[in-house]
């Protein structure tokens, strides 16, 4: 089988009125708004706006805000749940059993109508940040803390997970972090989500499927593995060497190379400049030095041996900016999850509204098979 039909390159497996990508120029638009024009916005419109498929006016948005911020306290069986987790757990797995939990318990358990679904779509977006911060206080021994329902979506994250309101740049930079992270059209985790919808289980259920999907290292665990490498490239003095033994072990370079875009990933773009901001703040740490040189030598290598640049994608200044926001690498791709949670919802709410069971085939390989 050809590469390109062995990962469905190219393929058109859905129709989506959610995101538009151009891989070639370099364009992403959710609900055919640029990306980058939405970084004055708050997370909370943004999801209101992939959920829904508009910008909510006022009263919309201020309707909207009270039910996720009403929506975000978890009751204490599912903080229980997370006392017996196991605590060298990346907080994705914590995640996914955390979700399987509270659908058990969610007051519209059996049914799978469209204001059902929006409901249960509501409340995982408002209860994701909760649970990820909850149990990484719990792991470090301390209590978990309460939302604060003044602070929006990004900067109450921050506060729950560290006890202390965030300052407005930490809290600014987390808010479009979210909104980076919200969407990006049949990625390998959303494909899985609407994979499942379309057998018309539980959006629950669908979201479990990307979040097992996005902890790959392939996808979402990229950030974590880019944490990892800045950690072990360590000083920029040793950025050459990291890259001639990665090229010579025909090893991955984590947060470099995507299948749809063919030039700079616009996230990355974004994330980059925010990256870049941090670093005035905090002029002890090379992070971004480190992560601008090795740009730099991948660029310079790559078009060396294949004649090919492999730009830098989301996960590679997300992996920066972490750094800097001190956030742990146990927590990074669930990160991913809590603003992803808006791009999955409302998949699985388009595959519900004009379903067909997702189904391809496989081509069996003849064999004589020996005893
Ligand atoms: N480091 C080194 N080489 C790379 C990288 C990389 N990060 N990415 C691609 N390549 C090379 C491959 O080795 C291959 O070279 P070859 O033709 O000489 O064999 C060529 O580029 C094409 O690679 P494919 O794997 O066919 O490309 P594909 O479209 O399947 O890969 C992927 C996309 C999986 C993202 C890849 O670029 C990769 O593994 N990147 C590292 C992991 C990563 O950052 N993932 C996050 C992606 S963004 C997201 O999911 C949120």
């Amino acid at each position: 089988m050809d590469n390109r039909k062995k990962g469905l390159e190219d393929v058109i497996a859905v129709e989506t009125k959610i995101a538009y990508i151009d891989g070639i120029k370099g364009i992403l638009a959710y609900r055919g708004i640029n990306v980058a024009d939405l970084m004055d916005y708050s997370y909370e419109e943004v999801s209101h706006l992939l959920l829904k498929g508009y910008l909510p006016d006022e009263s919309e948005l201020s309707d909207y805000i009270t039910t996720l911020r009403n929506e975000r306290e978890l009751d204490s069986g599912v903080i229980d749940i997370l006392r017996i987790c196991n605590k060298q757990a990346d907080a994705m797995d914590v995640l996914r059993t955390a979700v399987s939990y509270i659908s058990q318990y969610d007051a519209d358990y059996n049914d799978n109508s469209v204001d059902a679904n929006t409901r249960k779509a509501v409340k995982m977006i408002a209860k994701f940040p909760t649970i990820v911060a909850a149990f990484y206080r719990i792991i470090n021994g301390l209590e978990p803390v309460s939302p604060d329902s003044e602070l929006g979506h990004g900067a109450n994250f921050l506060y729950m997970l560290k006890g202390t309101r965030p300052t407005e740049l930490e809290a600014e930079i987390m808010e479009k972090d979210l909104i980076l992270s919200a969407e990006h059209g049949l990625n390998a985790s959303t494909f899985a989500s609407r994979i499942t919808a379309s057998t018309l289980s539980d959006i629950h259920s669908a979201i479990i499927s990307g979040i097992c999907t996005l902890k790959g290292p392939l996808h979402g665990g990229a950030r974590l593995g880019a944490m990892n490498m800045l950690d072990e490239i360590g000083s920029i003095d040793n950025v050459e060497n990291f890259v001639e033994e990665c090229i010579i072990a025909k090893k991955r370079i984590a947060g470099f190379g995507h299948r749809v875009y063919k030039t700079y990933d616009p996230r990355a773009r974004v994330y980059r400049n925010l990256a870049k901001e941090l670093s005035y703040e905090d002029a002890e740490n090379g992070w971004y030095e480190i992560a601008e040189r090795l740009e730099d030598v991948v660029n310079r290598e790559f078009v060396k041996k294949s004649a090919k640049i492999i730009y830098p994608n989301v996960d590679f200044y997300a992996a920066v900016a972490y750094k800097y926001l001190s956030i742990p690498a146990q927590l990074s791709t669930s990160i991913f999850a809590l603003g992803r949670v808006a791009g999955w919802t409302s998949h699985c709410l388009e595959q519900y509204e004009d379903n067909r069971l997702i189904r391809p085939r496989a081509k069996f390989i003849w064999r004589i098979y020996d005893k």
